[in-house]
């Protein structure tokens, strides 16, 4: 383990620009609905730069771009169609230099997303594969296979893709290719040495250009052991997820990544990673967040649980005993591009351990909208957030959610672009259009200030309420809730542990970090009396009431001094 990575655990950084990283709050954008500055409809990189004084504002410490390469968006952007370059309706090279330097100017590192299990089928690589037809070089580059049945008519296996549907597709010459996503996101072959090497020309080309870090989409599905016979989709479903299932979460995959990580050494400072490794056992994310490997690995648990001081106090236990051995540090996710939001998902009945991917299945079901409870949502993960940003490790916030927006659910079925609403698969539901919605910068305006155009997925009447313009003036607004938050969260951060003090109810949960500050956050529906630490009460998620910190709230407690 590298000194760098081990630095901070006990104590304040000793390198603060190798270790940014550890307690850092990542604002995550998703480019074409986040700030539109050419009135085509999708947000585009220049749209960014004009935000840049709202993101110093927000007090955030680093954004991470979900992809702006240039795609078909047969899957938001996650089929990229050239690693190296930006898709035009988003801007150019130097549109991309531009941002980097004034979001630097404003100390906010950039992030951008690496999408390494598949390409679009628009690659050139894919193309010249297609061209060049059966046994060729060209296809090695990624999984073609004959197909079974007499004439090769069935696909190899019965595999599903994540977006439902063959995860085999038949090209005109007979051959099928894997694509464990859309048909137009072919994986690609990991034994291939050109397609490590070529990974690795994007990681030195983002990296030259100034960029501070990468997000690994699915980084535990790289590598695969395709050895004939292929087990059949029940079959693969029985074999243990161990290191050695043929698809999921194998240990060959750390291959990949120790030599990723001699390429962000080669920088400095190295530059950073982050897996989204959707994988069985904290042991198994682990191997992700090693020094040797990508550094950190997302931690899905809050995510995926309910508002329950439970829940919260055993995950929170969980990661940072597991932080704690990987010499990493620990990250904490309530909202993305991928999931329902969470003022939503607190706002419906309690997940009770159903995944979260299919938190949306109230509205797919032609779901009553009076399950919603908006207000409760919101209070709920007003108080969740605020709670987390207390927590040692960094956070992710995902756009949209420092406003308090709701999921979006209606977008009518023409309009929809998910390509896991149209196919179905394991993103039950309306598919995840509902949190990709452009975000609303003014009351009023054509698309609400994201542009001078329109918006590529409807904007609802309620997003005016939710405006920056409108909660900026408003001191109570979530937007300002996140301003100070962020503010203080510099104060509060401190060595990478915390502990708990018992508070004699099981639904309200407190701790203090070792510079003293405090956070207490009340799941429950029962007010709890705070006593004399209210009067250093610093920021609440809703109004104390005299000493009483009400139901579904937390607050922050400063240390005398
Ligand atoms: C990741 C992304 C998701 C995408 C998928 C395929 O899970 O977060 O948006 O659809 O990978 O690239």
């Amino acid at each position: 383990m590298t000194d760098a990575l081990l630095a901070d655990t006990e104590t304040r950084p000793v390198d603060p620009a190798a270790t940014w990283w550890r307690q850092a709050a990542v604002y995550q954008i998703y480019p074409r609905s986040f700030a539109d500055a050419n009135g085509d409809g999708l947000g585009d990189i220049p749209g960014v730069l004009s935000r840049a004084d709202y993101l110093a504002e927000l007090g955030i410490d680093a954004v991470w771009l979900s992809p702006f390469y240039p795609s078909a968006l047969a899957d938001g952007g996650y089929d990229v169609a050239d690693y190296r370059n930006i898709d035009p309706r988003l801007g150019t090279l130097s549109d991309f230099d531009a941002m980097v330097t004034a979001l630097h100017e404003r100390d906010i590192r950039v992030v951008v997303d690496i999408v390494p299990n598949h390409t679009s089928d628009l690659h050139e690589w894919f193309q010249e594969a297609l061209r060049a037809g059966r046994g060729s070089a060209a296809r090695e580059r990624y999984i073609f296979r004959e197909g079974a049945g007499a004439d090769g008519e069935l696909p190899p296996t019965d595999w599903v893709s994540a977006f439902g549907g063959p995860a085999w597709t038949r090209v005109d010459d007979g051959q099928w290719y894997l694509h464990s996503f859309a048909r137009e996101q072919p994986d690609l072959n990991w034994a291939h040495p050109e397609v490590r090497e070529d990974f690795l020309t994007t990681l030195r080309f983002w990296s030259d250009r100034g960029v501070d870090g990468f997000r690994i989409d699915v980084a535990h599905m790289l590598t695969k052991d395709l050895t004939e016979p292929l087990p059949s989709r029940e079959e693969l479903a029985q074999i243990p997820r161990d290191g050695n299932h043929p698809l999921l979460d194998r240990d060959d995959v750390h291959e990949v990544y120790a030599e990723w990580r001699s390429v962000f050494n080669e920088y400095d400072p190295p530059r950073t990673a982050v897996a989204e490794a959707w994988v069985e056992t904290p042991e198994r994310r682990a191997k992700y967040a090693s020094a040797e490997g990508l550094g950190q690995a997302f931690n899905f648990d809050l995510l995926e649980a309910d508002f329950d001081a439970a829940q919260f106090h055993r995950i929170i236990d969980e990661n940072l005993e597991q932080a704690r051995t990987t010499g990493s540090s620990t990250t904490w996710v309530l909202s993305n591009h991928d999931v329902t939001r969470h003022a939503t998902r607190y706002g419906l009945p309690p997940l009770g351990g159903r995944p979260v991917k299919q938190g949306v299945e109230w509205v797919a079901a032609g779901g009553p909208a009076e399950q919603l409870d908006r207000e409760g949502g919101l209070r709920r993960a007003r108080a969740a957030t605020l709670f987390m940003l207390a927590l040692p490790g960094s956070a992710y916030l995902y756009q949209g959610e420092e406003l308090g927006l709701h999921e979006v659910a209606e977008i009518s079925p023409e309009e929809r672009q998910d390509p896991a609403f149209f196919r179905g698969g394991e993103f039950d539901g309306l598919g995840r259009d509902g949190c990709r919605v452009p975000l609303p910068w003014t009351g009023e305006g054509a698309s609400f200030g994201f542009g001078a155009g329109g918006a590529h997925l409807p904007q609802p009447e309620w997003f005016a309420r939710y405006a920056v313009d409108a909660e900026s003036a408003d001191p109570a607004s979530t937007l300002s809730l996140y301003r100070e938050a962020l503010r203080l969260r510099h104060r509060l951060q401190s060595g990478e542990t915390l502990e708990w003090t018992d508070t004699g109810r099981a639904d309200v949960l407190r701790f203090t970090r070792p510079n003293g500050w405090q956070a207490v956050a009340n799941f429950g529906t029962e007010p709890f009396d705070l006593g004399d630490d209210a009067a250093d009460a610093v920021l609440a998620s809703s109004p104390l009431i005299g000493t009483s910190l009400p139901a579904e709230t937390t607050v922050w407690i400063a240390p005398q001094i």
